[in-house]
């Protein structure tokens, strides 16, 4: 090619040096001869010319938005759903997200730094990565430490594009303590929550909130927390002033509570509203159907006495159990409402009608009775087992003062008149309903040390009559646990040496140093540990669930 080009510019010189001479001899006549002699060389460029490769096209415009575009799908993509109200120094839960309307994969920033002025976010960024038409959200929480109304920007951001949205909401002060609260009885239509906004402040920490029932003083919820843990929530309809400052100072005692026999309190505080947020469980011993069997009746409340017995080891005594407050988990029996009937009596108005069915007589007559302690606790036990064994509280009747003069005065009609089965529980039943505190069991280990006798009894009975391998397991487990629970090592120590023969590989070695355990501390004479029985619980929960490995 450029020795062509060279021979070209030869020709183009020789050319133009005839023309231009034929152009001085023959003047016009010469220009047009000379057009001739060039006529070939014109001809052959603009062949060349055309023969030449296509300059590049341009490169298509990539199927991208144009700038103004993307900040438009930025702008209408953001999702932003705060609760209508913050409080003060409260965290609240905004739900945040995107939605990719446009034509392709976007990846989108979403900046808080600006709400940083106004309290704490986290996290400050979000970051979504969205295929087209996708959408996505998350939650931030904010905890706003200026009251006020709230204008801030977030800013939306993909690749070089930026947006701002401003946003705005209200930032009340607290409700302060004893400020009435009121709850919109409303709040239930047709199993949709159409709550209050100080209700929503709340609720907005939570996924999946469903009302569960009610009860005379509050509602209780199911939730999802943000860590995924289902929760159960209890809000009362309303507090007066004193019941709210006797609401704080309960649940901090409950809230000292751990013990596998007791519901678990989480979180409790009286803003937005007074909550309590605990343990969820899937049943109550009201849910039961009743009559129960003796045998069940003792084995759970053994267990509620195992809960009972830590909590009167703190000088914690209860005061209201009742079957709606005995909550299962599991089949495992959990107390639940610590120190809420101060707070129910407290706000109780005077037009609610208020039963003592499970009242104990010195929670009736002070005077005459005397002040209530842990054998009140006991009575309410007993209450509690009577209607378990017959269906019917053992102290009927129209109002108050006559169910009140019944609990006061009179015997109940014997528990084994009712249900026939229910007689062998009848006389530790008659004993926990003693009028006089100094006639019932003195403590909770007492009444065990009865139910363990009676309990034991009937398994012992069961495995001496059992041929089947995996029941006798199941009764030798239960009687070590009883004995355990008791805290009495030789007897544990009798049926964790039956329960080896129904084991092998590593449950029974696992059973072999529960027992060498039990075996120094019957030797040196020592208390048997919680660590111990749980290790216990465990071997025997496997065993019974037929894990012999
Ligand atoms: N932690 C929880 N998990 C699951 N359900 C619960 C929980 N706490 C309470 N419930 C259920 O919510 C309902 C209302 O309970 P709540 O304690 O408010 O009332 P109650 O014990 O029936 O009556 P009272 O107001 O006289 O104590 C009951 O059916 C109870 O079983
Ligand atoms: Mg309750």
């Amino acid at each position: 090619m450029p020795k062509r080009r060279h021979d070209m510019t030869g020709d183009f010189i020789r050319r133009l040096f005839i023309s231009l001479f034929l152009i001085y001899l023959l003047k016009s006549f010469g220009i047009l001869i000379a057009l001739f002699i060039f006529m070939p060389l014109i001809i052959e460029l603009l062949r060349e010319f055309e023969s030449k490769p296509a300059p590049p096209a341009p490169r298509p415009i990539p199927p991208d938005l144009p700038r103004q575009d993307i900040r438009e799908v930025l702008r209408r993509g953001l999702i932003f759903d705060p609760p209508t109200e913050f409080y003060l120094n409260t965290e609240s839960r905004i739900k945040v997200g995107f939605k990719n309307t446009s034509s392709k994969r976007l990846v989108v920033n979403i900046l808080f730094d600006d709400l940083e002025r106004y309290g704490e976010i986290s996290p400050n960024r979000l970051r979504f990565s969205l295929k087209e038409g996708e959408a996505r959200y998350t939650f931030v929480k904010f905890v706003p430490r200026k009251a006020g109304r709230i204008k801030a920007e977030i800013k939306a951001k993909s690749s070089i594009f930026l947006v701002r949205i401003p946003v705005e909401f209200k930032v009340l002060e607290p409700l302060r303590e004893g400020v009435e609260v009121v709850v919109s009885e409303s709040e239930v239509e047709k199993g949709k929550i159409n709550v209050t906004s100080s209700l929503k402040a709340l609720f907005s920490r939570y996924e999946e909130v469903e009302p569960i029932g009610e009860g005379g003083f509050a509602r209780v919820y199911k939730a999802r927390r943000n860590d995924g843990k289902i929760v159960a929530l209890k809000i009362p309809y309303h507090l007066t002033e004193q019941a709210g400052k006797i609401f704080l100072r309960e649940v901090s005692v409950w809230s000292q509570l751990r013990h596998k026999n007791i519901v678990e309190l989480y979180d409790a505080n009286i803003v937005p509203v007074p909550y309590i947020e605990m343990e969820f469980c899937g049943g109550s011993l009201a849910k039961l159907s009743k009559p129960l069997h003796w045998e069940k009746i003792a084995k759970l409340i053994f267990e509620v006495c195992e809960g009972l017995k830590y909590a009167h080891s703190k000088d914690i005594i209860h005061r209201d159990l009742k079957p709606s407050n005995i909550l299962l988990k599991d089949d495992v029996p959990k107390i639940s409402d610590w120190g809420l009937s101060k707070v129910v009596t407290e706000s109780r108005s005077t037009t609610t009608s208020f039963t003592p069915l499970y009242a104990a007589p010195e929670q009736i007559s002070r005077s005459r009775f005397g002040q209530t302690d842990e054998r009140t606790d006991i009575w309410q036990l007993g209450v509690l087992m009577y209607e378990l064994a017959t269906g019917r509280v053992p102290f009927e009747g129209e109002d108050f003062v006559e169910i009140a003069g019944k609990i006061t005065m009179e015997k109940p009609v014997s528990a084994s008149a009712i249900n026939p089965d229910a007689k062998p529980l009848e006389p530790i039943i008659m004993k926990c309903l003693a009028k006089r505190k100094e006639e019932r069991y003195q403590s909770v280990k007492e009444l065990q040390r009865d139910l363990a006798e009676l309990l034991g009894g009937r398994y012992r009975q069961e495995l001496g009559r059992s041929v089947d391998f995996s029941r006798s397991a199941y009764y030798a487990g239960q009687l070590l646990l009883l004995y355990l629970r008791l805290g009495d090592a030789k007897e544990a120590y009798k049926y964790a040496l039956d329960l080896r023969r129904y084991t092998r590989g590593k449950i029974q070695r696992e059973l072999e140093e529960l027992i060498e355990g039990l075996e120094i501390r019957i030797n040196e004479g020592l208390p048997v540990p919680k660590e111990l029985v749980e290790k216990a619980e465990i071997i025997v929960h496997k065993v019974s669930s037929g894990f012999i490995e």
